[in-house]
C-alpha cells in the first residue's frame, strides 16, 4: 500500500501540479504507515517477549541440566529434572511430536540426579527418533507422554511414545551395549545400556518397557524413594 502511495506521489511530483492532492496523498501515506504499525506492533512485541522468555527458559534448563549434582546420593525433585530435560532436547522432538506431562504428587527421591537426567534424556530422544520414523510412514505428528506416580516405596516415571515400536525380534537386545538400529552418527547403541546401569546398578531400581509394533513404546523407570543403602537423615531443628 505504502509503495503504491509512493508511486503516486512521485508521479504527481513529476507532473509538478495539483499541490493539494499531493499533500493529501502524503497525509494518507503517513496514516497508512501509522495504521500498519498499529496493526502489527502488538504481534511483533508478543513475538519478541515470547522469544525472550523461550531463551530464558532454555538458559534456566541448561543450568538445571548441567548442574553437576552431588557425588553422593541426595534427595532431589524429579519433576524439575524431567522438565529441564524436555526443554534441553526440545529440538529433537518439536518437529514430530507434542509432549504431554502428567505429574503426580511424588516425593523427592534420594538419587544421583545428574545421572538420572542423562537416563531421561536418552529415553526422550529414543522416543523422538521412534516417532520421527513413524511420521515418515504415517505423515501425522506423534505424542510423547511423561507420567510420574508413586507405587508403595517406589516412584515410577513412564515415558510413552507413539513411535514405530520395537520389533519382537530385537526386544531381547535393546539393552545390549552397541545394539542400535540407527544410522551411523545418529545412535551408538549406548543409551539404554547406560540407562540400565544407572537405574538398576546405581539406584536399585528397574528399567522395563512395553511395546507394540506400529503403535508405540512405553519405557518405565522405577526408583526406590530411599535406596536400601541410604542412611536416615538426621532430623533438623
Ligand atoms: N522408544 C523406542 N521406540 C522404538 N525403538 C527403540 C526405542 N528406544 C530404543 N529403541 C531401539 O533400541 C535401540 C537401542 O537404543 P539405545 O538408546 O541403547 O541406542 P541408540 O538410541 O541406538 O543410540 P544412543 O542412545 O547411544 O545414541 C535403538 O537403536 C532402537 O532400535
Ligand atoms: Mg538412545
Amino acid at each position: 500500500l505504502i509503495a503504491t502511495y509512493e508511486k503516486e506521489i512521485k508521479k504527481l511530483e513529476r507532473s509538478g501540479d495539483q499541490q493539494q492532492m499531493l499533500e493529501a496523498l502524503r497525509g494518507e501515506k503517513k496514516q497508512a504507515r501509522l495504521d500498519y504499525i498499529e496493526k502489527h506492533s502488538q504481534a511483533a512485541f508478543d513475538a519478541c517477549f515470547d522469544g525472550v522468555s523461550r531463551i530464558s527458559s532454555i538458559v534456566g534448563a541448561m543450568r538445571e541440566f548441567a548442574h553437576p549434582g552431588e557425588s553422593t546420593k541426595a534427595a532431589a525433585g524429579l519433576h524439575q529434572a524431567l522438565t529441564a530435560t524436555l526443554t534441553i532436547c526440545r529440538n529433537e522432538y518439536s518437529s514430530v511430536a507434542d509432549v504431554e506431562t502428567d505429574f503426580a504428587d511424588i516425593p523427592p527421591v534420594v538419587c544421583h540426579i545428574g545421572d538420572l537426567k542423562q537416563v531421561f534424556l536418552n529415553l526422550i530422544v529414543n522416543a523422538a527418533h521412534a516417532i520421527a520414523d513413524a511420521v515418515e510412514k504415517r505423515g501425522s505428528r506423534g505424542k510423547i507422554r511423561v507420567r510420574t506416580s508413586t507405587q508403595g516405596d517406589q516412584v515410577r516415571i513412564a515415558i510413552e511414545d507413539t513411535g514405530i515400536g520395537i520389533p519382537r525380534a530385537v526386544r531381547e537386545r535393546v539393552f545390549d551395549p552397541f545394539f542400535t538400529t540407527k544410522d551411523v552418527g545418529k545412535g551408538s547403541g549406548q543409551g539404554l545400556a547406560v540407562a540400565r546401569n544407572v537405574v538398576v546398578d546405581q539406584h536399585g531400581g528397574s528399567l522395563t518397557f512395553e511395546s507394540e509394533e506400529g503403535k508405540g513404546t512405553t519405557f518405565m523407570v522405577s526408583l526406590p524413594i530411599k535406596p536400601p543403602d541410604h542412611a536416615p537423615i538426621a532430623p533438623t531443628g
